[in-house]
């Protein structure tokens, strides 16, 4: 069956164009999709809309992209069966070679799709299967290549899931956060609602133990910044004004930075829409540098996720993992920063990465995947998705 064919079934093979305004205003399934909450309500078009979409696969497709992903690369690829049915693939023309030798963190970000679109198909009735790896995944020659999961929907009389209605509130909050420390009854009540997992999660909050591993996210955030390479990658995934962000509806920028109002604009000018120069410059680096350092110094408890082993099917479980996190911590008014610069695998953080691993005392194929700063804040920058169509292949 061709695309188009699956894509809405009229009878009328649709264009491109009409696909991107198709049921634009008239909705086409009336379900509890409307009670999931935006923060803003002009945030809702930052996203895709699940009830533009007939085919119960689209609308699954249209809730999962609003997972996380490293610098919101949302490295993602889809080749649609049937109306149930998709294999999903790394899109292997958006990896991150210099902070993401492996595309470890690239894999984290497909089990965070996952498990999104696992949750928010329930919302429309819809249970999920997932198969792993359908035709072996071996190296990096399959990224792109070969499929990291075939994702199967099946209609069934199921509950929608409690997390469900997070999914457009959960957001990444990279501002100062503010009052006490979190306290470890809300650390017990996050990992209740999350449950089974295939990783563990580490809590500390005691201000003195959190000392060195501050120390430890500083450095390592500086020696990204001061690497060439690595604070290159990052320039090429700033978005620097609100017309780039509505164009590519990718990327990172200075308001997701947690800057806003005139700060926003000063920053945003100066960065003088991505000049090289100005970007590697030692004034550029200082001044972020600084407001990582008191976003840094605000941290009310830090978060670590550690695996077994630190294989593909590690590195996907562990996304999941992190999404049933993400939507209950949002549950309970609490954001979350990543702070990911000291697992980095680049030779430049060895030194770092080894300080940090000797201090977790991790030991033979451990791997911590993921750090987060926890605590509460004002509400942040709404970030963007590409529309559904840009997502799917052949
Ligand atoms: C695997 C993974 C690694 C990430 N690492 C970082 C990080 O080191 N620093 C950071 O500020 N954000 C990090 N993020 C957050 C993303 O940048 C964020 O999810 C993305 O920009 C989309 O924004 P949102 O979470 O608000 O929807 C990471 C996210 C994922 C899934």
């Amino acid at each position: 069956m061709k695309r188009r064919d699956f894509i809405v079934k009229t009878g009328t093979v649709m264009t491109a164009t009409i696909f991107l305004t198709s049921f634009g205003g008239s909705k086409l399934f009336a379900s509890s999709l409307s009670d999931m909450e935006y923060a803003d309500k002009k945030d809702k078009d930052k996203r895709p809309d699940p009830s533009d979409f007939e085919q119960p696969i689209l609308k699954a497709i249209a809730l999962g992209v609003n997972a996380p992903s490293p610098h919101n690369t949302q490295s993602w690829k889809f080749k649609i069966l049937h109306d149930n049915e998709m294999l999903f693939y790394v899109d292997e023309n958006i990896l991150l070679p210099a902070t993401d030798p492996p595309s470890r963190q690239i894999h984290i970000g497909t089990g965070c799709f996952i498990e999104t679109l696992v949750i928010g198909s329930t919302t429309f009735g819809y249970d999920t299967e997932i198969e792993y790896f359908p035709e072996g995944y071996d190296s990096s020659s399959d990224f792109g290549k070969k499929p990291v999961a075939k994702i199967s929907l099946t209609k069934r009389e199921i509950l929608e899931h409690p997390l469900a209605k997070q999914i457009y509130k959960r957001q990444t909050n990279r501002r100062k956060y503010k009052g006490n420390v979190i306290p470890h009854t809300e650390f017990k009540s996050i990992e209740k609602t999350v449950g089974s997992s295939h990783s563990k999660m580490i809590f500390i909050n005691d201000v003195e133990e959190m000392k060195p591993y501050l120390d430890i996210f500083y450095k390592g955030f500086e020696i990204e910044s001061k690497t060439f390479r690595t604070n290159e990658e990052t320039r090429h995934l700033f978005r620097y004004s609100e017309k780039e962000r509505v164009e590519k509806r990718d990327g990172i920028s200075i308001p997701q930075m947690g800057y806003k109002g005139i700060m926003k604009w000063l920053a945003e000018n100066s960065l003088d829409n991505g000049s090289k120069e100005k970007w590697h410059s030692e004034k550029s680096i200082n001044l972020s540098l600084k407001s990582v350092l008191s976003g840094i110094e605000s941290t009310k408890g830090i978060i670590f996720w550690k695996t077994e082993q630190n294989n593909f099917i590690d590195w996907i479980k562990m996304g999941r993992d992190y999404v049933k996190f993400e939507l209950s911590r949002t549950s309970l008014n609490l954001y979350v920063h990543p702070y990911n610069q000291a697992i980095q695998e680049y030779d430049e953080m060895k030194t770092v990465r080894n300080e940090l691993n000797s201090l977790m005392n991790i030991k033979n194929e451990e791997k911590i995947q993921m750090i987060v700063r926890i605590g509460r804040s004002s509400t942040p920058y709404y970030s963007y998705r590409r529309n559904v169509e840009k997502y799917l292949t052949e």
